[in-house]
């Protein structure tokens, strides 16, 4: 790990090739440091280890993978079996004509509409955060904890809030428990270590997955006899939900699968962001007071809402920046079914394509300086290619809940911010580590000063 006063926390990424024993030790340990230093400086890197891979940092030839290559490109065989155990044929994982009629029904549940009517959910939570930073102070706390409790209890209340069979404690903990093995093994499948190499325990156990998709239905039954009352959230939006080309609406099984897609995908993406969001304040104090200037002039002293969001532009381009310096989803993979060139290169059915969102963001051809943390950077969006920046993916697979993590962590970093100062504790830097996700290990660790 390195780190100097002009910038943050990076992995120094691979400038030798390594051999496959040592490559897999490292990978093990953090994929980041897999990732060739010529990623952030090329437009495509291929190398072939057990099976042939590229990365693609290349902007056109990303938007032909994920804009135009739709059917030629699908999602790797490798996410999909890593997944499908926890949340079966849902979204995420779905091809064709399965995953398209989901996403028609799935669509309006993130209209603009109903995530701002979902935002006094965000602020609740974030009001919480700010009354548990309060009481553990003026000691340290650890904001990575703390904000994954945040998001916990943000995706917990949209998805199945009001119901007594959902023991939300045991689904976070079986959730969490499941992105911890399932990032384990995917790296291995994504570099395509022969079957000899030495792989970490199976999954976690079926009958936890099972005892978590039985309480999921109980809920969904009973929702649907007895139905909620206040602000419909993601379950009554889903349960709402037909596509509207084929009439077809979701069963108990489908609905499950789709909601446990969305805390999985949604809960602890967002946690990281804010974490680093957070790691980013406290290394840059002069930015972090000119968010806090603006959080408490738009709010006089009240928790962010949904209707603040657009006047906090300052507190979006922290985030914006920060997903850009530490995406938290830091790789997506498809795997190639058709004979194509790349950037003049050319790529075989089966192969591995990976877009490292990471080093996309650090690439030196697309970002200047890329190292250094500016978000200025975001001030004109419109000057950015939109390929050069992809923390929620693109074409018609984006991330379907985009625009709800955004609305989430700028109400919950503008909150925060506007209460308390924050500053790094001594000795206690964050190390870049990605295995699923991109964490900031042995977590953000600041205190807390209310202002
Ligand atoms: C900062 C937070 C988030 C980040 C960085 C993020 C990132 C991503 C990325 C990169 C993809 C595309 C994956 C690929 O193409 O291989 C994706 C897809 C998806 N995300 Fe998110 N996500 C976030 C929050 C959320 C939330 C809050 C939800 C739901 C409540 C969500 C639900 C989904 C779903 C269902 C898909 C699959 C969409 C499809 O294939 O049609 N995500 N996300």
């Amino acid at each position: 790990m390195t780190t100097n006063a002009a910038h943050p926390v990076r992995v120094p990424l691979v400038t030798e090739p390594w051999g496959i024993l040592k490559s897999l030790r490292m990978a093990r340990r953090n994929v980041l440091s897999i990732i060739p230093d010529i990623a952030t400086k090329q437009p495509m890197v291929s190398g072939k280890t057990g099976k042939r891979w590229h990365m693609v940092m290349d902007t056109a030839a990303i938007r032909h993978i994920l804009l135009d290559g739709l059917e030629d490109y699908p999602k790797s065989v490798v996410t999909k079996n890593l997944l499908k155990p926890a949340i079966g044929e849902s979204l995420f994982i779905a091809e064709g004509a399965h995953w398209r009629w989901q996403r028609r029904a799935a669509a309006p549940v993130f209209s603009h509409r109903n995530v701002m009517n979902l935002a006094p959910i965000m602020t609740k939570a974030a009001e919480r955060a700010c009354t548990r930073i309060t009481d553990a102070g003026p000691r340290a706390v650890n904001l990575l904890d703390e904000m994954v409790t945040t998001t916990f209890d943000v995706i917990g209340d949209v998805t199945f809030s009001g119901g007594d069979t959902f023991d939300r404690d045991k689904v976070h903990g079986a959730i969490d428990a499941y992105i911890a093995q399932a990032g384990k093994i995917s790296l291995f499948d994504i570099l395509g270590f022969p079957d000899w190499v030495p792989r970490p325990d199976r999954l976690m156990s079926g009958s936890a997955l099972k005892e978590m998709k039985g309480m999921a239905d109980s809920a969904i039954e009973a929702r649907s006899k007895r139905g909620h009352e206040g602000v419909p959230d993601l379950l009554d939006l889903l349960l709402e939900g037909v596509d509207p080309k084929t009439d077809r609406r979701m069963s108990t099984a489908e609905l499950r699968d789709n909601l446990l897609t969305f805390i999985v995908a949604g809960h602890e993406t967002t946690a990281l962001t804010l974490a680093w969001s957070m790691y980013l304040m406290g290394f840059d104090q002069d930015a972090q007071t000119r968010a806090r200037e603006e959080a408490q002039s738009v709010l006089q002293g009240r928790a962010a809402t949904g209707d603040d969001v657009e006047n906090l532009p300052y507190i979006r381009m922290i985030i914006d920046e920060a997903l850009r310096m530490y995406p938290a989803a830091g790789i997506i993979s498809r795997t190639a079914q058709k004979k194509d060139t790349l950037c003049d290169r050319e790529v075989l059915p089966g192969d591995t394509v990976m877009i490292p969102i990471y080093a996309l963001g650090r690439n030196e051809l697309l970002w200047d300086d890329p190292d250094a943390f500016r978000p200025e950077r975001f001030a004109d969006r419109k000057a950015i290619d939109r390929y050069a920046y992809l923390p929620f993916g693109d074409g018609p697979r984006i991330c379907i809940g985009a625009s709800f993590a955004l609305q989430e962590a700028v109400i919950i970093l503008a909150t925060l911010l506007s209460r308390f100062k924050f500053t790094p504790v001594a000795g206690k830097e964050p190390e870049p580590v990605m295995i699923l996700t991109l964490r900031p290990e042995g977590g953000v660790w600041l205190t807390a000063e209310p202002v």
